[in-house]
């Protein structure tokens, strides 16, 4: 009988061949896979204005070029003006079909969400999608010039104004769809009712998952203030995305950013696959209709059950309200 030292002997040569053919396998796999089939379709977007969020770099970037090649008006709303202008060679460089707008945006101060909704307001006769995607990780705690944490206030506070604002360029479509991007770290966040500014124990990881949170929170509650319109809201994950998120750090931990560089390197996907569940949210036909729900990797997902809970979800709403300056719902 051949021992395992026998078949190790004969056998064992292959080994490394059999490592590299697996190694080039999950690399073929990563560089040729086809994505989901909405961006095998075309022309979705015609005759729809997109409007998108922190559109300069990643996931947003690679969403817009997704909805340019389909068609669609895309208004790309940036809060740098030179780094916007690049963006519109980039999509330009991958695609000259649809057309682009771009439009100043600071999240983070009330005066500019206000200053680009009125200009909406005033030049659009209506917005088919609203992709709410804009982020922040890792800011150290400090406040707004309207007296908001940073990364609530650029994650959840601007859009929630923003969204609430225009809502009704958004009724003024057939079909509207409003998505929000969140992030699987909802799950470790919290909303503390009295402490919404985050100013006890601030740490920005527990900042960045709260306001993930809290952009869940926001899609239910809306997608049931707008049931019988034909708006809808869904909110989702675009997975592990090799972006700039990063770029502030991670805050805490050194063994965590070691990781996050190396190993997290490995396993991050691409902005363009990043930015595939938000291309399927905002114009997969199959989804006319649905809304209030949470997708990953373009499907729907079930939340933990603090997501969903309406009470707190209803007081955040309202904190929201008067956190705000210009919004009376
Ligand atoms: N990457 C991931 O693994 C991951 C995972 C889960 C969820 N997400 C979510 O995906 C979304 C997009 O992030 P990303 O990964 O693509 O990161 P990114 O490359 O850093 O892009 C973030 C975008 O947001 C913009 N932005 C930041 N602060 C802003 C402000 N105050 N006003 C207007 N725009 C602002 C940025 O503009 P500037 O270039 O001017 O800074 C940039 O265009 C975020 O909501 C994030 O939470 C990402
Ligand atoms: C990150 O930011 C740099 C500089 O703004 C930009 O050139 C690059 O495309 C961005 N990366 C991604 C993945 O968007
Ligand atoms: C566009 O493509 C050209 C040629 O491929 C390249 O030199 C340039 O850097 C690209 N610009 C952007 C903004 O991606
Ligand atoms: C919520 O914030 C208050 C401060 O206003 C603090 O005393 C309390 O411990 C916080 N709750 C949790 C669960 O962190």
């Amino acid at each position: 009988m051949r021992t395992f030292q026998d078949s190790l002997a004969t056998y064992g040569k292959f080994i490394p061949y059999a490592a590299i053919g697996l190694v080039t396998l999950l690399f073929m796999r990563k560089t040729f896979r086809r994505g989901h089939s909405v961006l095998r379709r075309k022309h979705l977007a015609k005759g729809k204005t997109i409007l998108i969020t922190g559109a300069n770099s990643g996931i947003g970037l690679a969403a817009a070029i997704e909805f340019a090649k389909q068609d669609g008006r895309v208004i790309l709303a940036c809060r740098n003006r030179e780094k916007a202008k690049k963006t519109v060679y980039a999509v330009r460089n991958e695609t000259n079909k649809g057309t682009l707008v771009m439009k100043h945006l600071d999240l983070e101060s009330q005066s500019s969400v206000k200053a680009l909704a009125e200009d909406l307001l005033n030049t659009e006769e209506k917005i088919d999608i609203q992709v709410n995607n804009a982020g922040v990780m890792g800011l150290p705690y400090a406040l707004t010039e309207d007296g908001v944490e940073r990364t609530f206030a650029t994650n959840h506070l601007g859009h929630f104004i923003l969204t609430n604002m225009i809502l009704e360029l958004l009724k003024k479509s057939k079909e509207a769809r409003i998505i929000v991007v969140s992030s699987m770290l909802y799950k470790r966040g919290m909303i503390n009712l009295s402490d919404i500014n985050n100013e006890k124990a601030f740490s920005s990881q527990d900042a960045y998952s709260s306001s993930k949170l809290a952009n869940i929170m926001f899609a239910n509650v809306l997608s049931k203030k707008l049931e019988g319109t034909s708006v809808a809201v869904n909110s989702l994950s675009p997975g592990f995305v090799r972006t700039n998120l990063s770029r502030n750090g991670l805050g805490d931990s050194w063994l965590k950013s070691l990781l996050y560089q190396t190993v997290g390197h490995f396993l991050m996907r691409s902005p363009k696959h990043g930015a595939e569940t938000v291309v399927y949210c905002a114009l997969d036909p199959s989804l006319k209709g649905v809304s209030g729900k949470f997708f990953r990797d373009c499907k729907e997902k079930d939340l933990l059950p603090h997501a969903l809970d309406s009470a707190v979800s209803a007081r955040l709403w309202d904190a929201c309200v008067d956190f705000s300056k210009d919004i009376k719902t």
